[in-house]
């Protein structure tokens, strides 16, 4: 047992009360990040004259081998550490001697920590943000395939009005799109040092906090050092960006298994990414969907469970702040293997234009444009409303969609009906004459697609 803090102590720490306590199990994952915080540190000591040029390089020299050993498998981090800055610390002295204990002056584990989690929640938004963008390519792709694939839009999962799969799709790509502005807002909030805050009370030494903060990529040192090494708002926030890009995938993949099913056939999911049944051999299951709606549980887990964690504890730094890293690691690891593998699904995914286009023919979709028709002839809304009803009504008793009436059938119902009125009311009139913005009609649509490409290439 390898304790920074020894000193004051007469006994050894109890066995499970020493394992209990340790993070060096979890947080050996911020090794990169606690070397670079470390390097800046000491190199601005260097600059302020509290350490020696000679002390600084070979401090610097020292954490980049211990960096380079560890990936290279030839150090391994063991549990004989509490956590990884005592890794880092204790490997750093045995490896320079006493310049590596000067390391720590100025700095305390809780502004290091606080440090190290903004490091790496910085670095994985922008993992995450590269993931959802390669997300909204795949989207893209599918939206300017399908501008011309009608499909029946839904309301309370019944059929309501004819779309086009491009301005489903298209739905979908809104909505990753807000993820990632979500995710730029975290990370601008988020932007700002805590290093040199202390272990609350900053320090008395004549720290240079702006220039760590500059040399860290961050837009400068955060103002309050009680706030900075209690803060865990940033974490938050990234989750619930990250609950929300879940909820969306999920959301999404509950389509894929409603359209793979075979009572809809709109899609054929990749032999690559579904997997088949144990007993029954006719199956092709679409696991890959399923998971990903499944794993969002965990990632609202880990939102609610680190939302809990912070809502009692007192000023400035507890034990307690330990516990943000699980949740927001497998949080991480989450996210980006269901977007990663949510993209490749709908990269590969077939859409079968027969079958949405036949679906999009039955269930009346037409019924509101033939209640316009009746409108553009002089009929009162709510009258012409009550008209197509009735006809609705005659359909579905004699089986038969709109378009299959007789003229005669038509004016049965009303004299105002013309020739004119199966143009009106063909799917293909239905969807290319909704051009207002942000409807599905080609017009519409193409404005859309050229805003999204342009957006892509930004
Ligand atoms: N492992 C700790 C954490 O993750 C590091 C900070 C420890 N600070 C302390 N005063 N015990 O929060």
């Amino acid at each position: 047992m390898a304790q920074l803090w020894g000193g004051r102590f007469t006994k050894e720490t109890d066995k499970l009360a020493y394992a209990f306590n340790a993070s060096i199990s979890f947080d050996q994952r911020l090794l990169p990040q606690d070397i670079a915080g470390s390097r800046a540190h000491a190199a601005m000591l260097a600059r302020q004259g509290i350490l020696t040029q000679a002390e600084q390089q070979a401090i610097d020299a020292g954490l980049s081998s211990i960096l380079e050993d560890v990936e290279a498998g030839k150090l391994m981090i063991s549990d004989e550490y509490e956590d990884v800055h005592s890794f880092v610390e204790a490997n750093l002295i045995a490896r320079i001697g006493d310049a590596g204990k000067k390391l720590h002056t100025g700095r305390s584990r809780n502004d290091q920590v606080a440090l190290d989690m903004k490091l790496y929640v910085r670095g994985e938004i922008d993992a995450v943000d590269e993931e959802v963008k390669g997300l909204l390519s795949c989207l893209f792709e599918q939206m300017q395939q399908h501008v011309h694939t009608y499909m029946p839009g839904f309301t309370h999962l019944q059929k309501a009005q004819p779309v086009t799969l491009a301005h489903h799709l298209g739905a979908y790509f809104e909505m990753f799109r807000r993820d990632r502005e979500r995710l730029a807002d975290a990370r601008r909030r988020l932007n700002l040092c805590p290093l040199g805050a202390g272990a609350l009370a900053g320090t008395t030494y004549p720290l240079d906090r702006a220039d760590t903060a500059a040399a860290l990529g961050f837009d400068g040192p955060t103002r309050n050092s009680m706030d900075s090494v209690s803060d865990r708002d940033y974490a938050i926030e990234f989750l619930g960006a990250l609950a929300l890009i879940m909820m969306h995938l999920s959301r999404f993949s509950e389509e894929v298994i409603l359209w793979n099913s075979d009572e809809y056939k709109f899609v054929e999911i990749d032999d690559a990414y579904s997997t088949g049944s144990s007993i029954m051999p006719q199956k092709k299951n679409p696991d890959i969907a399923e998971l990903v709606r499944g794993k969002t549980g965990r990632v609202y887990g880990a939102l609610l469970s680190l939302l809990t964690t912070m809502k009692g504890i007192p000023l400035a730094y507890d034990k307690d702040m330990q516990e943000d890293k699980e949740p927001v690691f497998d949080a991480v690891d989450t996210v980006k293997s269901c977007v990663h593998l949510f993209s490749a699904m709908l990269r590969t995914m077939r859409f079968s234009r027969a079958r949405m286009e036949e679906s999009a023919k039955h269930g009346y979709t037409n019924a509101t444009d033939a209640a316009d028709y009746l409108v553009n002839k002089g009929v009162p809304f709510r009258d012409a409303h009550g008209i197509v009803g009735q006809l609705v009504l005659y359909g579905i008793e004699h089986k038969k969609p709109l378009d299959a009436f007789t003229l005669e059938e038509f004016r049965q119902f009303s004299p105002v009906f013309d020739e004119d009125v199966y143009d009106a009311i063909s799917l293909k009139t239905c969807v290319e004459k909704r051009n207002t913005m942000g409807a599905p009609g080609e017009e519409a649509m193409r404005r859309e697609l050229a805003e999204a490409e342009a957006y892509l290439r930004a």
